[in-house]
C-alpha cells in the first residue's frame, strides 16, 4: 500500500511493509558497509544460530513529523547502546554505536513518505534487528551475523488509544534470566507469548510480571515499563535488575524531576503497595504513556483510581510533555531530539 492510501488514525499496531530497509553483513570478522535493499525476506541456512539457539536481539524507537514538518527522531544513541549491550550479553557483534545512529536516520530518510503526518496520531517505528546467519550445531556463538533496520508506520500499541488498559497479575515470569535484565532478545519475548496469549484469551490487555524469584515485587509488562503515581503526587517506578531499562522510562524520569518539578523514586515495589497509587501507566517507546485502569490477582481487583475512562492529570502532564518535546512543541535536553529531514 503506498503512503498517501493510509488511513492513519486507525492503522494499528502492525508491520506494514515499507520500501526501504538497511542491512550489513557481519563476514569474516568485520561489518561490510551496509546497503539499502528493497528486499523485505532474508535466506539464511537451516541450520542458522538464530534458529536453532535464538542468537538474535532487537531494539524498538519511533521517527517522528514535527509541527514545522521536520522528521526527527528520540535518542536513537541509547538504543544503540542498548543493542551493543544485547549483543555482547548473546556473543554478538556489536555494530557500532554512531554507524547505528547514521543507518537509523538513513533509513527514515529513505522512507519519508511513510514518517505519518504530524497529529495523525501515527508514527513511524524503527525496528533495527540482528541475528545470527551462519550454521551451528553444538551450542555455540555462530560465526556470521546480519544487523538490519526496517521501519513500519504505527499507531497506538493498545486497541482503544489512550483508554485505561486492564491487566492481570500473571503467574507466568517475564524476567529475563540472572544478569541479562539490560538485553532485549527474541527468546525472552517468545517465552512472553504463552502468558500474554492467556491474558488476552481472558480479556486483559496485558500482564503485570512479578519478580521471578519472590514473586513480591512489580516488574514490567511484556512490551513496557510501569510508572505509578502518589497520592502525595511523586512519580515511583520499580527499581529491579530483571527488568528492561526503558529509554520512556528514563525520559520521564527526568522530564518529572527537572522540567515539571515532581519528586521522583525509583525504588522496589511490592505488589501489595500498588492499591496505594492514584495513577498508574505502562511506558515505552511502543506504549508511550499507556494508563492502566484495573489489576486483577488472585485475591481480588485493584481499581486505580483515577479510572477506566482517561487518563490521570499526572500522567497526562507527563504525556504532554514527552510528546511535546518528541514532537518539536517543548524545547527538549540538548540531543534528545535528532534530525532526520
Ligand atoms: N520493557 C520491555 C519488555 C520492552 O519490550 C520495552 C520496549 O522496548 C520497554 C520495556 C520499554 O523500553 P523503551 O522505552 O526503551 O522502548
Ligand atoms: C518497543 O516499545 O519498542 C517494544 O519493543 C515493545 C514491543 C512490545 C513492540
Amino acid at each position: 500500500m503506498s503512503a498517501p492510501e493510509m488511513d492513519w488514525p486507525n492503522i494499528g499496531f502492525q508491520y506494514r511493509e515499507t520500501p526501504v530497509r538497511f542491512v550489513s553483513d557481519y563476514i569474516d570478522g568485520k561489518w561490510d558497509e551496509g546497503r539499502f535493499s528493497t528486499d523485505s525476506n532474508v535466506v539464511i541456512n537451516e541450520s542458522a544460530g538464530v534458529l536453532q539457539y535464538a542468537q538474535t536481539c532487537f531494539e524498538g524507537l519511533k521517527a517522528y513529523r514535527t509541527e514545522k514538518g521536520e522528521i526527527v527522531c528520540f535518542r536513537p544513541d541509547l538504543n544503540a547502546s542498548r543493542m551493543a549491550e544485547s549483543a555482547k550479553r548473546l556473543c554478538m557483534p556489536v555494530f557500532p554505536e554512531d554507524r547505528f545512529v547514521e543507518a537509523v536516520k538513513a533509513v527514515v530518510a529513505a522512507n519519508e513518505e511513510f514518517v505519518p503526518p504530524y497529529g495523525s496520531g501515527a508514527t513511524l517505528y524503527v525496528r533495527p534487528v540482528m541475528f545470527a546467519t551462519s550454521p551451528v550445531l553444538g551450542v555455540k556463538p555462530a560465526v556470521n551475523y546480519q544487523f538490519r533496520i526496517f521501519v513500519s508506520p504505527v499507531g497506538p500499541y493498545f486497541k482503544g488509544g489512550a483508554r485505561p488498559v486492564s491487566l492481570m497479575v500473571s503467574d507466568f515470569d517475564r524476567a529475563a534470566p540472572r544478569g541479562t535484565g539490560h538485553v532485549k532478545a527474541g527468546l525472552n519475548y517468545a517465552m512472553s507469548l504463552f502468558a500474554i496469549e492467556h491474558a488476552h484469551a481472558l480479556g486483559f490487555n496485558e500482564n503485570m510480571y512479578l519478580d521471578a524469584a519472590t514473586r513480591t515485587h512489580v516488574e514490567e509488562t511484556g512490551g513496557a515499563n510501569f510508572i505509578f503515581v502518589t497520592k502525595d503526587g511523586a512519580l515511583v517506578t520499580p527499581k529491579s535488575s530483571t527488568i528492561l531499562p526503558s529509554i520512556t522510562r528514563r525520559s520521564l524520569l527526568y522530564v518529572a524531576e527537572h522540567i515539571l518539578g515532581m519528586k521522583v523514586e525509583e525504588r522496589e515495589i511490592p505488589f501489595e503497595d500498588v492499591k496505594e497509587f492514584v495513577e498508574a501507566g505502562l511506558c515505552g517507546t511502543a506504549a508511550v504513556i499507556s494508563p492502566v485502569g484495573k489489576i486483577t490477582y488472585d485475591g481480588g481487583v485493584i481499581e486505580i483510581p483515577s479510572g477506566m475512562e482517561k487518563m490521570g492529570p499526572v500522567l497526562q502532564k507527563l504525556y504532554d510533555t514527552l510528546t511535546g518535546i518528541q514532537m518539536g512543541r517543548i524545547e527538549g535536553p540538548e540531543g534528545w531530539v535528532v534530525r532526520i529531514k
